[in-house]
């Protein structure tokens, strides 16, 4: 087969097994990469935490999941789908509509048997170093090193798609005055599992995300206080409704002698920092002499967040996009690569990918988005829509419509209401 490639996916999470099932489909030969014992990625829940709570020690036994024990998903099944294999029309042992990790795993594990993608997988494989080589007449190659029980090998593979996921490597908000003279206990969402070990303790939560506000109200039933911080101008400063022993803080000002003093002029003696600020972006083994740099989570430059230009369409990254329709973006992004490496579908030149990123960072610049945000998209269809549509498909009107109705939900009914007013018009089952 001419256009048969051999092609090396890193990482078996929701996008390595997307990725995997499209270039299968275009008849490449694939290699899926994982350096876990199964399938899943973040999904495949992992109760160990790492010996440094904040991750920040770079010699440390690094632990791939984030998930704590009790997490329920924070978007609807129905919106975890792919197009033609769709999590609302099954259930495993949760009915929910937002059910527990357990079964999204299980639902992916569907996924991987319905599309036969196991024998495609190596496990307890993990990558240590991807490197671009030319050889001959100018043809760009990737060398693959990888490691199975301390025994190395060195493979050479037409195209690369890096599918390693992103919620792994934690990004702490340094820039608070003082931060480095805390004594006390500080710890990263990455490491937090459950709460008991805030029992009775003063905590202090950063963060405005889901996992600040999964994490603070469930550390809120055992723990004396918790005191959110937000650094968002609009956060209202108030006690709970809801919990009794918590409250709503601005940003920090700083942190002297153990106390952590907020912008609102309140001043605490808290035992415990948790810091839900999120993740960075993270390549250890890519090896690309500057072609792609990332800064404080830009990685750049990506063609749609899919393509380094200069390499493109051989290199391609699946899943950047943050906070978002995850699932449905993951599974464009897989089909456009696989049929653009199949020259079923053609890139714009190198030139003018360039230049559309460029215009995308002047935009983002005009909007005063900061950097950090270069690859969230929201929960619009354009980008899904746009993607689909080079590969000749085109969304179903009725998942278009529910994609537009929750975006629709989130914006009316906020994050506390927006899972029931979507459920009211299409699920039976449970709440998130
Ligand atoms: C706490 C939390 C809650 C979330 N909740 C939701 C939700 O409710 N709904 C939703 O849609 N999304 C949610 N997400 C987003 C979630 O990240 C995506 O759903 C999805 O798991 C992303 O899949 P991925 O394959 O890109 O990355 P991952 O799931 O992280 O998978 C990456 C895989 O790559 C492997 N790997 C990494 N490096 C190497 C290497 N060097 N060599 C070999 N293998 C490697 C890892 O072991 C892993 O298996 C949540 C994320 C977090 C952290
Ligand atoms: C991508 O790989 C194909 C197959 O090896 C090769 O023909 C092509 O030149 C490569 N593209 C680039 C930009 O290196």
């Amino acid at each position: 087969m001419a256009n048969s490639l051999k092609i090396a996916v890193i990482g078996a999470g929701v996008s390595g097994l997307t990725a995997a099932r499209e270039l299968q489909t275009e008849s490449h030969q694939v290699v899926v990469f994982e350096k876990s014992h199964r399938l899943g990625g973040t999904w495949a829940y992992d109760p160990r935490t790492e010996s440094d709570p904040l991750g920040t020690d770079p010699n440390r036994d690094v632990v791939h999941g984030s998930l704590y024990i009790s997490l329920t998903t924070n978007l609807p099944r129905h919106l975890m789908s792919f197009t033609d294999f769709k999590f609302d029309e099954k259930v495993y042992d949760d009915p929910r509509m937002c059910p527990g990790h357990e079964e999204v795993l299980k639902f992916l594990e569907d996924f991987a048997d319905r599309f036969k993608l196991s024998e495609l997988i190596r496990l307890n494989t993990v990558v240590r170093r991807v490197e671009v080589v030319v050889v001959d007449s100018g043809v760009t190659k990737f060398v693959v090193e990888s490691e199975t029980s301390g025994v190395s090998s060195v493979e050479v593979f037409d195209a690369v798609v890096v599918c390693n996921g992103h919620n792994t490597q934690p990004r702490l908000a340094t820039d608070i005055p003082g931060i480095e003279t805390w004594s006390k206990k500080q710890i990263h969402s990455h490491n937090y599992r459950e709460p008991e070990s805030f029992r009775d303790q003063i905590v202090v939560v950063i963060g405005s995300g889901p996992s600040a506000t999964d994490i603070s109200r469930e550390i809120a039933t055992v723990a004396k206080e918790v005191h959110v911080s937000s650094r968002s101008p609009d956060v209202k400063v108030a006690k709970s409704e809801k919990f009794n022993n918590m409250w709503q803080h601005s940003k920090i000002n700083c942190i002297k002698d153990d106390n952590v003093i907020f912008e609102d002029g309140f001043s605490l003696d808290a035992d415990i920092i948790c810091h839900c600020t999120g993740y960075q972006l993270h390549f250890p083994f890519l090896k690309t002499n500057g072609i792609i740099s990332i800064q404080d989570k830009r990685i750049g430059p990506l063609y749609k967040h899919v393509f380094p230009p200069q390499l493109a369409p051989n290199l391609s990254f699946v899943g950047i996009p943050e906070e978002s329709f995850t699932f449905p973006i993951i599974e464009c992004q897989s089909r456009w690569i696989a049929q653009t490496l199949s020259h079923k579908v053609f890139l714009p030149s190198e030139n003018e990918m360039l230049l559309d990123i460029e215009r995308y960072y002047e935009e983002l610049n005009e909007k005063g988005v900061p950097e950090h945000r270069t690859h969230y998209i929201g929960f619009q269809t354009s980008y899904i829509d746009w993607m689909f549509d080079q590969t000749g498909m085109a969304l179903e009107k009725s998942l278009k419509d529910m994609f537009e109705y929750f975006n629709h939900c989130l914006i009316s009914a906020g994050v506390d209401g927006y899972v029931d007013a979507f459920s009211r018009k299409y699920g039976s089952t449970g709440s998130c």
